[in-house]
């Protein structure tokens, strides 16, 4: 697991706690009505959690780092009654109960081998109700493309701590569905300043046709694709859309529409 996620998930949870609420509302929109339960696997540090508990919804989050998860614990603390969290592994888990949604942003599944996101999306399928959506994000790349497909800069601060962060392609074999990502994460104000942490991420991309047949080889299904590049709108695009921002709208096979 990268040292980000273990040895750093403070820092981790800084650079990547932007403002998810107009998005969580979506997603709930996205779920249904009848949603009153969300799992999220690789829930990290739970900001998502978090948003999703405020709203009234009952939460489950998972992960394999435990520190991520002390932050996920003190940051649902208030929602106590709403918000489990637990050590599991997303390639492989039995939760002994379904829930009537579930979610996984930010490129999180791309942490798993093609063998691992099978079992995942099949794991996925025994724990999602009848008709319950799995709401994914998750970037495809143009295989045809030779621009780079991760390449996000930004900053962020929260007390006297203030951080840049580069995340970017070191390299990308869309044929052999590999990546190579380079995380930089430069602490320029607060008292770690001066520090600066720097780590490779071996990740597997998919094309919109290798995704296509993960799904199909899948008990799942995906219904929709939208395109959250564009904020505040999200349009469903084909589901030959590449990018790095796609969500997609999966449902168990054979389960009411
Ligand atoms: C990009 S972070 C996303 C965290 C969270 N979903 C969010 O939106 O902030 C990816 C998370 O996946 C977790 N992770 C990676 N591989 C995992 C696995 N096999 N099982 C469970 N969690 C995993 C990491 O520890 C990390 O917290």
């Amino acid at each position: 697991m990268a040292s980000l996620y273990r040895d750093d998930a403070e820092l981790y949870d800084i650079a990547f706690d932007w403002d998810v609420e107009e998005e969580v509302d979506w997603l709930l929109e996205r779920l249904g009505p009848g949603c009153r339960s969300v799992l999220e696997p690789g829930c990290g540090t739970g900001r998502m959690l978090v948003a999703f508990a405020r709203r009234g919804s009952e939460v489950f989050g998972f992960d394999l780092s435990e520190s991520a998860l002390a932050i996920a614990r003190r940051r649902t603390a208030p929602f106590a009654e709403l918000a489990t969290v637990a050590v599991a592994d997303m390639a492989e888990f039995v939760l002994g109960r379904t829930f009537g949604g579930a979610i996984c942003p930010i490129n999180t599944l791309g942490h798993l081998s093609p063998a691992q996101l099978a079992t995942h999306l099949e794991c996925m399928a025994r724990h999602l109700e009848p008709g319950a959506r799995y709401l994914v994000q998750f970037g495809l790349v143009d295989p045809d493309s030779h621009e780079p497909f991760a390449g996000s800069h930004w900053e962020a601060s929260r007390g006297e701590t203030k951080l840049r962060i580069d995340w970017v392609d070191e390299e990308l074999d869309a044929e052999r569905g590999q990546s190579l990502q380079r995380s930089r994460i430069e602490v320029l104000e607060g008292p770690r300043a001066g520090e600066v942490l720097e780590e490779l991420h071996e990740m597997t991309v998919w094309t919109p046709a290798t995704w296509a047949e993960m799904v199909a080889a899948s008990p799942l299904v995906q219904l929709a694709t939208y395109d959250a590049s564009r904020r505040g709108d999200r349009p469903r695009v084909g589901a030959d859309a590449t990018g790095g921002l796609l969500w997609h709208e999966l449902r168990a096979k054979h389960s009411p529409a």
